[in-house]
């Protein structure tokens, strides 16, 4: 690949590929993007403005370009289409924008990020779909989906995506891209603190005293219970019942009853703790609920990552973040006793440290949690250009 090449951004949100392909030597010669906040971001850090609704651009002014990135929202096809060919199938949805543009622009490579389940979705006539498309445009593909996830590249966050790399070689669309990633690594060779400061960050990211004292009462109760390794989730409101309520369904009366049974294998210790933290009258319903899901590879809450969910107080491993997604739930660091900053949200979509985040902060992890990793798509970037 020549350089510097030129790229555009579709969907672009705050540019996670604009800095993986600035990284390699591209140059962003268009951006597209419709959320106000997200727009603010990327002309923030790239003064360039992305302004503009796809559907309403006719793709002879998108300028010449030799990749095309886009992060394009998943959609079902149309199935009554089926029968008339792939051509009918997209119209009306995203998808069919980037078809356009690569129609007639026969971009020299593509590179097309989406949730994991696009593979699955639709019972998987929506990857049949995309993939016959693009190779009816002149694409060559790899053989298989490529799913991958930041830490199989040392950066802590498990979030699986499926990445479609694309050649344009229309004389030889049915020889595979051979792109594939033998080393990558596990979940257990990540640490969190990688991307964790031990330093003191700003006040509002420590948790609540109410929080410590939540956290505070399920560890002692770990430590009190006989049991280290939970396989279920702890119900404490069941904790005395004499037997699942029968009009729960099955897999929720086995729940409940493993709970009945580890109250009565532990009932002095329950007692008195459930007197210590006045029946957990204070508690919100959901942090009367727990999810030890760490195995015995800590002895600790406070040395878990920790998510207050509506499902309950969930506990991991250090080893890696859950996906960024959703604002709420904002994982907090158990050895700090605090919330993930922005700054440390940034890191773990492999931003650089320069990086403007917008000066919400909720905008700013809504942002990180909807953009793409930004070293995943660099690795892939930089195979598929060797090809
Ligand atoms: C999954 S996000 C992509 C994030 C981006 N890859 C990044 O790194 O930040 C999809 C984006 O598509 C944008 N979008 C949805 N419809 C659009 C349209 N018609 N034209 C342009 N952007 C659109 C959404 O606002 C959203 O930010």
């Amino acid at each position: 690949m020549k350089k510097p090449f030129n790229f555009i951004d579709l969907f672009s949100g705050i540019g996670g590929f604009h800095q993986a392909m600035t990284r390699l030597g591209g140059q962003c010669v268009f951006a597209s993007e419709i959320d106000r906040y997200c727009i603010e971001t990327y002309y923030e850090n790239y003064k360039m403005n992305s302004d503009c609704d796809i559907r309403s651009i006719d793709e002879k002014e998108v300028p010449p370009h030799d990749v095309l990135c886009a992060g394009f929202p998943c959609q079902a096809f149309s199935k009554a289409g089926k029968q008339e060919g792939l051509d009918d199938q997209t119209r009306g949805t995203l998808f069919f924008e980037i078809e356009r543009i690569l129609k007639y622009h026969h971009t020299p490579y593509i590179v097309l990020e989406n949730v994991r389940n696009l593979v699955s979705h639709d019972h998987g006539n929506t990857w049949k779909v995309i993939r016959g498309v693009l190779k009816k445009l002149g694409y060559r593909l790899t053989e298989k989906p490529l799913i991958l996830s930041p830490h199989h590249f040392g950066v802590p966050q498990l979030r699986e995506r499926v990445v479609i790399l694309g050649k344009y070689e229309p004389n030889r669309v049915d020889e595979p891209l051979d792109i594939v990633f033998p080393d990558v690594l596990k979940k257990e060779q990540n640490s969190i603190y990688d991307v964790i400061t031990d330093q003191k960050v700003d006040e509002k990211y420590y948790i609540s005293d109410h929080e410590e004292m939540v956290l505070n009462a399920w560890d002692e109760f770990y430590h009190g219970i006989d049991m280290k390794v939970i396989g279920f989730p702890i119900w404490s409101e069941f904790f005395r019942y004499e037997k699942a309520p029968e009009e729960f369904p099955k897999w929720k009366q086995e729940f409940v009853n493993k709970n009945i049974q580890l109250y009565q294998n532990n009932k002095a210790f329950i007692d008195q703790w459930f007197e210590k933290y006045d029946d957990l009258k204070n508690f919100t319903p959901t942090q009367r609920k727990m999810e030890w899901q760490a195995g015995t590879n800590i002895d600790t809450i406070w040395e878990g990552v920790i998510q207050f969910r509506p499902s309950g107080v969930r506990v991991k491993v250090p080893t890696c973040f859950p996906a960024l997604v959703a604002i709420v739930q904002i994982p907090v660091i158990g050895r700090y006793r605090r919330r993930m900053t922005v700054e440390e949200a940034a890191a773990l979509q492999s931003f650089p440290k320069e990086f403007i985040s917008n000066p919400s902060d909720a905008q700013a992890y809504k942002q990180y949690g909807n953009s793409v990793n930004v070293t995943v798509i660099e690795e892939c970037a930089k195979k598929l250009f060797q090809l």
